[in-house]
């Protein structure tokens, strides 16, 4: 029998554990499979213009502990193209695939689900440190995220309390909070603003003020950069949208800093943890679940069960509809917040 050719992308932004994913579609497929493997560059732009190179032990070596993508990515959207999909389709054939794995978010994976309709032999991995992927409970990189947040939390603590400061801390989560939640709890917050609970500025002010009655000198305020505050509008840093429509976001933080600055007269200093918490090393919980899926990945090819996708549901790893993974964003589980709340102010 022939030996069948497997590419593998990686499109969106970058994420820790990515790597460990790649390595383990690569390693299993070569040593169980006997398959052959094309990583294509750059995401989506790579199959629009047959960028791809030969993916094989040697490339996979060493790769587990690294951040990013050995692939590289881009925010490419091929059906912002006219005949985009249609390219694509033709370039798996043209670069001879026999099937492609797809590793994004959510659209990454919303592409990858109309490659698939259209017939081509794919299949998903969901990925994002924002861990808002629907019907898995979670994507790799985002406890890794969690994690940085929390330990720079732990630091801005013991400066807050020295100067007898409130210290805001925007970070990442475009349209949801998992982020600034869990970090929020594992970091003592004093308050968490996300997406998914928009609030007014009396409530914000009435909560660093309770705080500071109860005899507190310092607080801790965590906000997901796509956190809205009394009205509809995300800050963003510059107009225009990416090939997928995205806003670049960023600013709430400084505009949660200075509402409390000015409406409670204690002093504030805003912290912005961006990319910092997207790069570096992938926890452990990370690698292990990037490999779980890897695996999971190569099996469903092995199986044509295309139009599918990993996912973590319980404590496992299941193969489910590309279109059950997209189009709706996993929301921060209301019960959840209420934990975090009870330790508001
Ligand atoms: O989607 C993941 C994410 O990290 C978001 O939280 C953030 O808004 C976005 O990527 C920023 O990505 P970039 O700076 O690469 O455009």
């Amino acid at each position: 029998m022939a030996t069948k050719t497997v590419g593998i992308l990686t499109g969106g932004g970058d994420c820790p554990g990515l790597n460990a994913v790649i390595r383990a579609v690569v390693r299993k497929g070569i040593s169980q499979y006997d398959y052959r493997f094309r990583g294509i560059q750059k995401g989506w732009k790579g199959m629009m213009e047959c960028l791809w190179e030969p993916l094989g032990h040697e490339e996979v070596s060493g790769i587990l502990p690294k951040g990013g993508t050995i692939l590289g990515t881009s925010r490419t959207n091929p059906y912002k193209t006219e005949d985009g999909g249609e390219r694509v389709i033709e370039n798996i054939k043209r670069m001879k695939l026999d099937a492609l794995i797809a590793i994004g978010g959510d659209d990454t994976l919303t592409v990858a689900h109309k490659l698939a309709v259209a017939g081509a032999p794919v299949v998903g991995v969901p990925k994002t440190i924002d861990n808002d992927i629907s019907n898995t409970d979670f994507t790799f990189g985002f406890d890794t995220a969690v994690n940085i947040v929390t330990e720079a939390l732990d630091r801005i603590h013991t400066t807050a309390e020295s100067h007898n400061r409130v210290m805001v801390v925007e970070v990442m989560g475009r349209h949801s909070g998992w982020i600034a939640v869990h970090a929020g709890i594992a970091g003592g917050a004093d308050l968490i603003l996300i997406p998914e609970h928009p609030v007014t500025v009396e409530e914000i002010v009435a909560t660093i003020k309770m705080r500071h009655q109860r005899g507190k000198d310092f607080s801790i305020v965590v906000v997901a950069e796509g956190t809205t505050i009394a009205s509809e509008e995300y800050i963003v840093q510059e107009s225009g949208t990416d090939e997928f429509g995205h806003v670049k976001l960023g600013g709430v933080g400084q505009l949660v800093s200075d509402i409390i600055e000015k409406e409670t007269g204690f002093e504030t200093r805003v912290t912005v943890l961006g990319h910092l918490q997207r790069g570096g090393t992938p926890t452990a919980f990370d690698r292990v679940l990037g490999t779980r899926y890897g695996i999971a990945a190569i099996d469903l090819v092995h199986a044509k069960d295309w139009g599918k996708m990993v996912a973590l549901q319980g404590n496992k790893i299941r193969a489910i509809p590309l279109e059950q993974g997209i189009g709706e964003l996993k929301k921060v589980d209301d019960e959840l917040y209420e934990i975090a709340r009870i330790f508001f102010g």
